[in-house]
């Protein structure tokens, strides 16, 4: 309430003082209105509703839920920061035998993923609305199969690298995750990210390098790749692909 009568008071003075050229009272009003509601209200907030059996967002119906849909039998495959889900749909249709989660932040691509899976009537990938960070308090350990890490947010200036997905602490998190013989798997457009990560797996010995390439869809890889949104908009852009797998070691 108090932040409506600022915006009137606002709107007021803008009118009526120091100002050459006075807007519509109407147009200032609707514009900080509209500002205002879509800070508190993102439509896609209530969507998530709409997809309950696919979106988790909380860890103590989510461990219910991943139940149903994890068999120890089958292998695991997780998609950190999964964006729209494109991913997860290709690989999930040709790799039935297998169970994908996604973790995702933002609830528009949460329910577009959703959504696009319901298309398709595939009912083994599971989207979960948590950091990546906290993959620790959803999955157990040797329980994953694979892990993929597709172009993470690169934080290319100096100051912002601590915001990275990808550090040493992570990977020994995800070293714990992942099942004996269990990959991780990395893809980038950013050169600088891509060699300190590779720099780190050098550094300790839980992950084994076993494949990279610079210029991803023009290696011999190319052909076992599958595309994400990311990937198909650098791809346009003329950008290598930097990629890199690794295997779990020491189990
Ligand atoms: C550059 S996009 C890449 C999306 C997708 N992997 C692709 O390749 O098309 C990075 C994604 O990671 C998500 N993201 C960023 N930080 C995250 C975090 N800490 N935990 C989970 N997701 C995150 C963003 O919302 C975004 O969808």
């Amino acid at each position: 309430m108090t932040k409506i009568l600022n915006i009137l008071l606002n709107s007021y003075q803008q009118l009526n003082i120091g100002r050459t050229v006075v807007e519509n009272p109407k147009t200032i009003l609707l514009n900080e209105m509209r500002k205002l509601l879509g800070q508190a209200y993102n439509p896609y907030v209530a969507k998530l509703e709409d997809h309950c059996d696919i979106i988790l967002t909380n860890l103590e119906d989510g461990t219910n839920c991943l139940n149903d849909c994890l068999d120890s039998s089958r292998p695991l495959i997780v998609d950190l920061g999964c964006g729209a889900g494109n991913f997860l749909r290709d690989y999930s249709m040709v790799s039935p035998e297998c169970d994908f989660i996604g973790f995702e932040l933002r609830f528009k691509r949460l329910v577009k993923g959703a959504a696009k899976f319901k298309k398709r009537d595939i009912k083994n990938i599971r989207l979960i609305r948590a950091r990546a960070e906290d993959i620790g308090f959803w999955l157990p350990d040797d329980s994953v199969s694979e892990v993929h890490i597709n172009f993470p947010d690169p934080w290319p200036k100096r100051r912002h690298q601590k915001h990275r997905l990808l550090t040493s602490q992570y990977l020994k998190l995800l070293h714990m995750k992942l099942k004996k013989g269990g990959n991780l798997i990395f893809k980038t457009d950013h050169q600088d990210y891509f060699l300190s990560v590779m720099e780190m797996i050098e550094q300790q010995s839980l992950l084994k390098l076993v494949e990279y390439s610079d210029d991803l869809h023009n290696s011999a890889y190319r052909e076992q790749n599958i595309a994400t949104e990311f990937e198909m908009l650098f791809k346009g852009q003329g950008c290598p692909v930097y990629y890199l797998k690794t295997v779990v070691q020491g189990k």
